[in-house]
């Protein structure tokens, strides 16, 4: 099942290269499903196919793009990406997306926005009738945790602080050095009226849905792949 998946991955990151063109600036997403796409766009790049510029959304995919040759930008005023590539931890038919398993969705969010185009690659796992059933990541400054604790509960979504993946013994903390809390609300009948909801609580820098965003999604489904669009 799980090497299925990864099949999924690359073959969805391979088909999403096709978006690309020489002289695009390019967001890179985060997670695994991303690293697969930022390996074969380096591949392109060091292969002389590609040249473009890239902006990433996590120190991880960062240090990847480093690794494989994609030339870097650093944010500035004024620069927008031509496309997006990223993951998500699960999409709607609507391409209502839910994102942020991977702890990096501020930055996500703030590249997603800066681009013409936000493109999704996905495996087959990814897609869902509502979302909800994968628990909704909040990033939150440490200070305000208690009384974000409390709102999200009174929303009726179960609050965990995200624990750090390899102790387990303290908080994990965001590219930022805040804290995360996954939110499990099983099922979200209304996407964007919880968005708005969320977007009112203080000390709640950003939360994992990305509504009205992807102007397309590559989802592989076994040795096939559809393209789906809002
Ligand atoms: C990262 O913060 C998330 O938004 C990722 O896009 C998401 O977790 C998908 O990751 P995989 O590609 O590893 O499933």
């Amino acid at each position: 099942q799980l090497e299925n998946l990864n099949q999924e991955k690359q073959l969805a990151a391979a088909v999403a290269l096709r978006w690309v063109r020489s002289g695009m600036r390019v967001g890179l997403g985060s997670g695994s499903t991303a690293a697969c796409f930022i390996r074969l766009l380096g591949d392109a790049v060091r292969e002389g196919q590609l040249q473009i510029e890239a902006t990433a959304t996590s120190l991880a995919s960062e240090q990847l793009a480093r690794e494989v040759g994609i030339p870097l930008v650093e944010p500035r005023r004024g620069l927008r990406f031509d496309l997006t590539v990223d993951g998500a931890d699960e999409l709607d038919g609507d391409l209502q997306l839910l994102k942020g398993g991977g702890g990096a969705l501020l930055r996500e969010k703030i590249v997603a926005a800066a681009s013409d185009y936000l493109l999704i690659i996905a495996d087959s796992s990814k897609e869902v009738i509502k979302l909800g059933q994968f628990p909704l990541p909040l990033e939150v400054v440490p200070f305000a945790l208690p009384w974000v604790l409390d709102a999200v509960a009174e929303l009726g979504g179960e609050p965990v602080l995200r624990m750090h993946p390899h102790t387990g013994a303290e908080p994990a903390h965001s590219d930022q050095g805040n804290l995360l809390v996954d939110c499990h609300f099983q099922v979200v009948s209304d996407a964007p009226a919880l968005a708005a909801h969320l977007k009112t609580i203080p000390g709640v820098v950003e939360h994992g849905l990305f509504l009205g965003m992807a102007q397309a999604a590559v989802v592989a489904r076994g040795t096939s792949v559809v393209v789906l669009r809002p």
